[in-house]
C-alpha cells in the first residue's frame, strides 16, 4: 500500500515540478520521501534555492511553510494538512509586539523563526535555534527585544552578551520545557558512559546540566563525532529515530520517551500525495506582510552565508 502510495508521489513532483522539504520531527516514512530534511535555518537556506522548481510541498508546520512562501512569492507552497501549527508561533501577537516596540523604541527586535508572518514583518532580524547567539550578536544595540520564546531569548542573551526584553514573559513550547533536571539526573545515573544533548528551546536549568546545547541540525552534525557513540537526546522523540537510522552502530535514546509533538505527525504519506494532487493547501501570505517579513529573513540569510 504504502510502495503504491510512494509511486504515485513520485510521478506527481515529476509531473507538477515539485521539491519536497522535510523537518526533523517529520515522521520516518515522511523523511525518507523528502528531497530535503532539515532544521528550521537548513530549511530556510534551502528553501531560498529552489530555483528549478514550480512547487514546494512542505512537510511541517505552518510557520516554516509560511516562511518558505515569504521567500519564494512566485512558487506555489503547500503545506499537506493545514491544521499543523505550532503552538509557540502563536504566543506573540502582533500588538504585542508592536506595544514593546513603543515602549523600547531604541532596540532592535529579533524574531525566532517559530512566529507567524505578520509579526515577522515588524522584526529587524529573524533567528532560528541554530543562529540565535550569531544573529543578537550580530545587533547594534546592547538591549534587544525577542519574541516569542523566553528560553531561546534567555539563551541567546547569554551567547552573545546581551540584555533580552522578552515578549511575552511565558511564551514556550511545551515539548521542550517537559525536560526537567530530574530527567538529565536520572539519564546520567541510569547511562553513565552516554553524553547528553538538549535543544536551547529548553529551560536554562536542564540546559546547564546538559553536555551540549544544538539545533536538531547540530544534533545531526554531533551525532557523527566519532567520540560520540551513546548520545541522550532531549527533544523531540523523532529526531533520535534519524540519528538512529544514519549513525549505525551508534545508540541514541531519547531523554523523554513522550517528548512529542502532535502538530509534526500530522502529515502522512497519503496527506503529500493529496497535497501534490489537488495542490492543497496553499499557504498565502499577503505581499504587504510578505515584502515586509522578507527583510529579516533575507538578513538572517545574509548572515549565515
Ligand atoms: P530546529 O530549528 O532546531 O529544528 O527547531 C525547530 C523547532 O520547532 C524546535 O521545536
Ligand atoms: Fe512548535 Fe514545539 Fe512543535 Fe517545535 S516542537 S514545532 S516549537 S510546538
Amino acid at each position: 500500500m504504502s510502495d503504491e502510495i510512494i509511486k504515485e508521489i513520485e510521478q506527481l513532483k515529476k509531473d507538477k515540478n515539485a521539491i519536497i522539504l522535510a523537518h526533523n520531527y517529520q515522521p520516518k516514512e515522511i523523511q525518507e520521501i523528502a528531497d530535503f530534511v532539515g532544521d528550521s535555518l537548513e530549511l530556510c537556506i534551502k528553501a531560498s534555492d529552489v530555483a528549478d522548481s514550480d512547487m514546494i510541498i512542505f512537510c511541517g508546520v505552518n510557520f516554516m511553510a509560511e516562511t518558505a512562501a515569504i521567500i519564494n512569492p512566485d512558487k506555489k507552497v503547500l503545506l499537506p494538512d493545514n491544521r499543523a501549527n505550532c503552538q509557540m508561533a502563536d504566543m506573540i501577537s502582533l500588538d504585542e509586539l508592536k506595544a514593546a516596540k513603543k515602549e523600547h523604541p531604541d532596540c532592535e527586535v529579533v524574531l525566532y523563526v517559530n512566529s507567524r508572518a505578520e509579526t515577522k514583518s515588524e522584526a529587524d532580524i529573524v533567528c532560528t535555534s541554530a543562529n540565535a547567539g550569531k544573529v543578537v550578536s550580530s545587533l547594534n544595540s546592547d538591549e534587544f527585544i525577542f519574541a516569542p520564546d523566553h528560553n531561546l531569548g534567555v539563551y541567546s542573551g547569554k551567547e552573545s552578551g546581551k540584555t533580552p526584553i522578552i515578549v511575552p514573559e511565558d511564551g514556550h513550547c511545551y515539548v521542550h520545557t517537559m525536560f526537567k533536571p530530574e530527567d538529565i539526573e536520572q539519564a546520567r545515573a541510569e547511562h553513565p558512559d552516554a553524553k547528553i544533548v538538549v535543544h536551547p528551546e529548553c529551560n536554562d536549568d536542564v540546559r546547564q546540566l546538559a553536555d551540549y546545547v544544538e539545533s536538531t541540525g547540530g544534533m545531526v552534525r554531533l551525532a557523527k563525532d566519532p567520540e560520540i557513540n551513546k548520545l541522550i537526546v532531549g527533544t523531540e522523540i523523532d529526531l533520535a529515530t534519524r540519528l538512529a537510522r544514519e549513525n549505525p552502530g551508534k545508540e541514541f535514546l531519547p531523554l523523554r520517551r513522550d517528548a512529542f509533538c502532535l502538530t509534526m505527525k500530522i502529515i502522512t504519506l497519503e496527506k503529500v500525495r493529496d497535497a501534490l494532487k489537488e495542490e492543497k493547501y496553499e499557504v498565502v501570505v499577503d505581499d504587504d506582510i510578505a515584502s515586509k517579513a522578507r527583510i529579516g529573513i533575507q538578513r538572517m540569510l545574509d548572515l549565515s552565508n
